[in-house]
């Protein structure tokens, strides 16, 4: 950790240094011109409906003092905004933008949907949403609507809109945030209605559907598209994909229901975005990223402390679902108040996680929250400034961020991060080994660090990307545990290595098809041909194991795979130390050429011992290659 923090730190250094000559002041113009925004910017979540307005100034200037240049405004204000149904009141908001911009602060405009008014939800109970035990979700708290629901969808729309009118070609309004934090699901009848219908559309006959999910198992034939129930967690495996993937393509649905509105009462220079949760899980955010011009973040570390190569994987991971720069909407100022142990990150590591996220391609660091409500749920949670109003010790901090962030903005600006290596990752299989993991720590996220930290330490950046993405730039690709693999993404991987790349498979990788059956042949199923091996057999283990060979010696935790060359061309590079048997002595890792390209298989679960041991001589020579500095080419 502190090795990449030093390197990172350098590299800022080196940036800054080399721009210094071409830094000019950055100036916001008068209210008559065209503002000027700074490259990266420094924001917070601001909450003037919850503050008396002759507060907002002393906010204000306390905000401009601090380097802030964003408040991001509104998305749980909708009481505020449409106090009783069709009577909307977006004055304040207006004041309170203008109030910001006086003060060189624009701001984002969160659509207020997570938090329907108890008017709303008390005329049209049906727009709460259901737990899977049945019972409806009550006012008091947030997420308590129903995705799916058209009435809610209805009366989304029109909230969205009246705002869209109002503030769409305003100058200091840089963009949307639709909703908050999309997590929440709904059981309803109607919405177990829609999954059917969506089944019918992909699957086209219920002969198809069974075949697929091979319902001839425990008399799960469906006869008639209202049988099919909903699963979560326990249930027919192809039945708890096409749930999940219909949960994304709700979600999508349910945002371009705003998006479309914002789209056409708003000026394109305004970003749409929404704010998504790093490795949750809950949506497929490839899907749900389709339609939004950017994607953006809420980076929380909890209890403990910043661990560069864990977030900075959920910055690459972020960056992957628009494939450019993105930005960090929510990050702790110090602590939090919903973790089991709500520490504060120390002096100087809130200054760390805003570089970190700058170097990681973040144009945008912004804080929840600038002051703390003084009442609701959320009382002990960090802020800048305290009950009273007057700063807290962070403050000078954040301070310090707001004057580098204005230093370096102008040689940042137009800067993007270039990756030679990729992690590959998708939804589809971290649900696949989520739901059978097989042994239960094992946790698919921690498989895909286990890749990440070792070649994070060896190569200026990595890219996090879904497996049918186009691959040429990459010298190395990784796929972690890669265990849905639809022929799509079969195709562009094979092509990738006979084109010359070099491919990674992780363990469990390829073990099951588009609906999550398991594939006819061994893993990794459609590769194996390529690979001229294949696994014979995968064990969960009790304890770790010895593996040793070309990259050195470590241990197997968790998982192993016996793995077995078949063609002449296929080499062994590790192999597995006694153990059970079973594995003594067999192939752990095994490796082909194809051309100039060649395909790898790894099929233990190495210890950091293992993943960082003397690096091959290709790694050697990618090593030698990479630009030791972070600097984000132009
Ligand atoms: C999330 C939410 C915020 C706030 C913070 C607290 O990110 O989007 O509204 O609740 O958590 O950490």
């Amino acid at each position: 950790m502190y090795k990449i923090r030093r390197q990172f730190w350098l590299s800022v250094t080196v940036c800054i240094v080399a721009i210094a000559g071409l830094m000019i002041p950055f100036a916001l113009q008068s209210e008559t011109t065209t503002p000027v925004r700074p490259a990266i910017l420094l924001g917070t979540a601001w909450y003037p409906e919850q503050w008396p307005e002759s507060r907002w100034d002393a906010d204000l200037t306390l905000m401009q003092q601090a380097g802030i240049h964003m408040v991001r405004v509104g998305e749980f204000a909708w009481s505020r905004m449409e106090p009783s149904e069709g009577h909307y009141d977006l004055d304040w908001l207006d004041r309170a933008i203008s109030a910001a911009s006086k003060h060189g602060i624009f701001t984002v405009l969160g659509t207020p949907t997570p938090t329907p008014p108890a008017w709303l939800t008390q005329k049209y109970p049906e727009v709460l949403r259901m737990y899977e035990d049945g019972r409806r979700a009550e006012h008091g708290n947030r997420q308590h609507f129903n995705f799916a629901n058209p009435k809610y969808r209805e009366l989304t729309r029109k909230i969205a809109e009246q705002i869209a009118k109002r503030f769409g070609h305003n100058a200091y309004v840089l963009g949307w945030q639709i909703d908050n934090e999309y997590a929440e699901e709904s059981y309803d009848p109607q919405t177990k209605a829609q999954f059917q219908q969506w089944l019918k559309a992909r699957y086209g006959t219920l002969d198809n559907l069974n075949a697929r999910w091979t319902t001839a198992y425990w008399s799960q034939t469906y006869f008639d598209w209202s049988q099919i129930p909903i699963q979560t967690g326990y249930g027919n495996p192809g039945l708890l994909l096409s749930w999940k993937r219909f949960v994304s393509d709700t979600w999508r649905s349910y945002q371009k229901n705003q998006l479309d509105v914002i789209r056409a009462n708003s000026d394109p220079k305004q970003f749409i975005a929404t704010n998504m949760m790093g490795w949750f899980d809950g949506y497929d955010h490839y899907t749900v990223s389709q339609d939004l011009d950017l994607a953006a973040w809420d980076d929380y570390v909890g209890k403990g402390h910043l661990d560069p190569a864990v977030n900075g994987a959920a910055h690459d991971l972020t960056r992957g679902f628009k494939r450019k720069n993105f930005w960090v909407m929510e990050t702790q100022p110090g602590s939090v108040n919903w973790a089991p142990i709500n520490n504060s990150l120390d002096k100087g590591e809130v200054r760390a996680m805003a570089w970190h996220a700058i170097g990681h391609g973040a144009d945008t660091v912004s804080y929840w929250q600038w002051r703390s409500a003084l009442n609701g749920q959320e009382q002990y949670h960090g802020a800048i400034v305290g009950t009273d109003g007057t700063p807290v010790p962070l403050f000078a901090e954040v301070q310090q961020i707001g004057t580098e962030f204005a230093k370096a903005s102008p040689a940042v600006a137009g800067t993007s991060v270039r990756s030679e290596v990729a992690i590959l990752h998708s939804y589809d299989s971290r649900w696949a080994i989520q739901w059978q993991k097989h042994n239960r720590e094992y946790d698919a996220v921690g498989e895909i660090i286990s890749y990440y930290r070792p070649l994070r330490a060896v190569s200026q950046s990595l890219d996090i990307i879904p497996p049918t993405a186009p691959l040429d730039q990459y010298k190395l690709v990784v796929a972690p545990g890669l265990n849905v693999l639809s022929n799509e993404a079969a195709k562009n991987l094979a092509q990738y290595v006979r084109q010359g790349g070099h491919l990674v498979l992780g363990q469990r990788s390829a073990m099951k098809d588009d609906d999550n059956g398991l594939q006819t042949e061994r893993q990794p199923g459609p590769l194996v041909e390529l690979l001229g091996g294949r696994v014979e057999q995968y064990y969960a283990l009790l304890d770790p194991i010895p593996v040793q060979g070309q990259f050195g010696s470590g241990q197997a935790r968790l998982w192993a795979e016996l793995l077995i060359a078949k063609d002449s061309n296929t080499e062994v590079l590790e192999t597995y130390g006694k153990s059970n048997g079973w594995l003594d002595g067999q192939p752990a890792a095994i490796t082909r050429q194809v051309g100039k390209g060649r395909i790898t298989y790894i099929g233990a679960w190495l210890d950091e011992a293992g993943m960082s041991a003397e690096p091959s001589s290709s790694w050697s020579t990618f090593q030698r290659q990479s630009n030791p500095f972070h600097c984000r080419p132009k």
